[in-house]
């Protein structure tokens, strides 16, 4: 069980994952990209999942490339058939998965009093709903084999409003991400299956090719503490410590990748 304590001494291997095969969503750009060819790196076998498929082949065949061993499949977070299928398929290649990275997600961005409840609706049911389902079908086969460690994908924005970005409903569908993530935490804690989230700040990634989130990206840097925005490599050490064994006891817990933005 995941839950058990460590027996041995402290060993860097901690932070291992070989023999962890990985489900990544939204891994086929970005930084669930990143997190694929970190995994890997890491020792995982990776199935990397995106809604494109091309897109997800790429990263597999990067991987593949550097000599480590992933498949590339497609489909859509809010779709519960699509994960499950998916996440056997993974199975299938290389036994059940033990960790899992919810990176899927979109953005956009309007003045809260002209926006349509269909453009709310859309963020929510991918940012939200998409990570609950993916969750959910992950920790299906997670407890039903010997535990496992899921680490959702959620933002900054779920704890500050950023300046100068009109996107209430990105902002509440990551505060959302944060909770549930502490929820699930607690249902699944005792059954060996570990929930945490990781809060990036303003990452250099296509999502920020956004032209309303481009013209800014000097400010960002500017306002964060480090005096820069982040490479989406930066996201891959906290990732591989919440999906390792390195966080034995580290479970609902949301950590801060930010450069130290929110400090300011
Ligand atoms: N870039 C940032 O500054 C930043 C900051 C904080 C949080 N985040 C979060 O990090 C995650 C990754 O963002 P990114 O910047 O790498 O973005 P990205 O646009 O580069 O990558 C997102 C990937 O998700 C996939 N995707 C979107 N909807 C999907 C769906 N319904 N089903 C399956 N796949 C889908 C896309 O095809 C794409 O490959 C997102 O959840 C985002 O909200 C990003």
């Amino acid at each position: 069980m995941n839950t058990t304590p460590p027996t041995t001494a402290f060993s860097p291997q901690a932070f291992s994952l070989k023999g962890k095969p990985a489900f990544i969503t939204g891994a086929g750009s970005g930084i669930g990209q990143a997190i694929a060819l970190g995994f890997a790196a890491c020792g995982a076998d990776v199935a990397c999942f995106d809604r494109d498929a091309r897109a997800a082949q790429a990263t597999a065949d990067l991987v593949l490339a550097a000599r480590g061993r992933a498949i590339g499949l497609s489909g859509d977070v809010s779709s519960p058939d699509s994960l499950a299928e998916a996440i056997q398929a993974a199975a299938n290649s290389f036994g059940p998965i033990r960790t899992a990275v919810n990176c899927a997600g979109v953005a956009g961005a309007t003045a809260a009093e002209d926006m349509p409840a269909d453009d709310f609706r859309r963020i929510v049911d991918i940012n939200l709903t998409g990570v609950f389902l993916s969750a959910q079908a992950e920790a299906r086969m997670m407890l039903a084999q010997d535990g496992g460690s899921i680490v959702n994908i959620a933002s900054m924005s779920g704890t500050i409003a950023n300046r100068g970005l009109l996107q209430a409903h990105y902002n509440a569908s990551k505060a959302a991400v944060i909770h549930l993530t502490k929820s699930l935490a607690t249902e699944w804690a005792d059954r060996g299956v570990r929930v945490n989230s990781i809060s990036p700040g303003y990452t250099l990634t296509p999502m920020n090719k956004r032209p309303e989130v481009a013209d800014r990206l000097k400010a960002y840097a500017s306002d964060t503490p480090l005096g820069r925005i982040a490479e989406p490599e930066e996201m891959v050490g906290p990732a591989v410590f919440l999906a390792s064994a390195a966080a034995s006891f580290v479970t609902g817990a949301d950590l801060v990748v930010d450069g130290g933005y929110v400090c300011w």
